[in-house]
């Protein structure tokens, strides 16, 4: 597609759809791999097969791979997700309404117990191989009855991996629980107030926290094909905390100031406290608007865990999103977290450098790519945490 500059940005430059799949083998290497980074690197988008998508969220779910051994970049591929909407099947139809098998399987892929799943959070997962073959949707033996989060946290010490589903009708928010082996063994519904676009959590090791946040569902909008969900200056903004293994009666909420997150970078316990760091909206999709205008930036949520007292700390002045840490760490204490970064202006989505934060000295670093555009990326160990 042409680098037009009246098309949406998630149709041009680096946003722009690939219109083909390819397959190549040795590719060639400038610089050094380092050996140590072997595997395969997966990635997940959107990339609409037909022309134009409405809304970034919306394009069919094409996944890239390539893999790396000891140096060597011994292939690359890319694949679209031959879901239902790949096949032209709309969710809009009323015939289709509620069928979680009908996904775009557009937003993130993980893996667990063997079994890789790419996700979108309207659908269940959609299981591919190690290849990109498409295999189709997964719903855990017909055990997972709700949507599913496009990201699960998978527990470094126990290779659990938790999830929630949400939707626009009751229940609005239900939490699982998967064992190391990828058997569903608990479900939860959540109570929350509304149906609101809940598209990530956090888990420590003692704790899951669901942000019940005021960017609320609305079924007119829906209908018309548009991002369905607008901001509220009436809903709030609460954390829930519930303690792993615990009961849905067992979460406690705690209110913050209104904003949005997509994403959170770690949680933890210290102290007595539950930290949750994150990258931040102070508010999003206001009125008309349903593009980015507004950017957000690392913050720190810390939760008194005796009193729900929270303090609420900006960490950073720069646009950040996408943050990662090692995955060793999750749930346990970090020191670092990284995100993709911009400059300081508003409502940027395109990244062009990767941030560094050292939560131990305060410490900001970056380094910029002034050549190319960043999206989510993932922390490969080079040796031992
Ligand atoms: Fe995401």
């Amino acid at each position: 597609m042409a680098d037009d500059g009246r098309l949406p940005f998630h149709l041009r430059g680096n946003y722009a759809p690939i219109a083909e799949e390819i397959t190549t083998t040795d590719l060639p290497v400038r610089g050094a791999i380092p050996p140590a980074l072997s595997g395969v690197y997966m990635r997940n988008g959107p990339n609409p097969r037909h022309g134009p998508s409405a809304h970034w969220f919306f394009g069919d779910g094409m996944l890239h791979g390539v893999r790396l051994d000891a140096g060597k970049a011994s292939w690359y591929k890319n694949r679209w997700a031959r879901t239902a909407c790949y096949d032209g099947v709309s969710r809009l139809d009323p015939s289709n309404f509620g069928d979680r098998r009908i996904s775009a399987a557009n937003t993130h892929i993980v893996r667990h117990a063997g079994k890789y799943l790419a996700l979108e959070e309207g659908a269940f997962p959609f299981e591919v191989d190690a290849e990109l073959n498409s295999i189709g949707p997964y719903d855990f033996a017909g055990k997972l009855t709700t949507a599913f989060t496009a990201h699960p946290k998978i527990c470094a010490e126990t290779g659990e991996m938790h999830a929630f589903g949400y939707a626009f009708m009751p229940p609005w928010l239900t939490y699982h629980r998967f064992d190391a082996e990828g058997r569903l063994i608990d479900s939860q519904e959540i109570a929350v107030k509304g149906p609101t676009m809940i598209h990530d959590f956090a888990m420590t090791r003692n704790h899951i926290v669901f942000m019940d946040l005021p960017i609320v569902f609305d079924l007119q909008r829906a209908m018309t094909g548009k991002n369905p969900f607008q901001w509220s200056d009436d809903y709030g903004a609460r954390l829930g905390i519930m303690p792993r293994g615990g009961k849905a009666a067992d979460v406690r909420w705690v209110e913050v100031a209104p904003c949005y997150v997509f994403h959170p970078a770690n949680a933890y316990e210290d102290d007595g406290a539950l930290v949750l760091q994150v990258c931040r909206y102070p508010t999003m999709w206001r009125g008309q608007a349903t593009d980015f205008d507004s950017a957000s930036s690392f913050y720190e949520w810390r939760v008194d865990l005796k009193t729900l007292a929270v303090t609420e700390t900006p960490l950073d002045d720069l646009v950040s999103e996408f943050p990662r840490i090692d995955d060793r760490r999750a749930g346990l204490k970090n020191r670092y977290a990284y995100a993709a970064g911009a400059g300081p202006r508003p409502g940027a989505v395109e990244f062009d450098r990767v941030l560094k934060f050292d939560r131990k000295t305060g410490a900001r670093a970056q380094r910029v790519f002034p050549q190319t555009a960043l999206s989510e990326f993932t922390f490969a160990p080079g040796g031992p945490g």
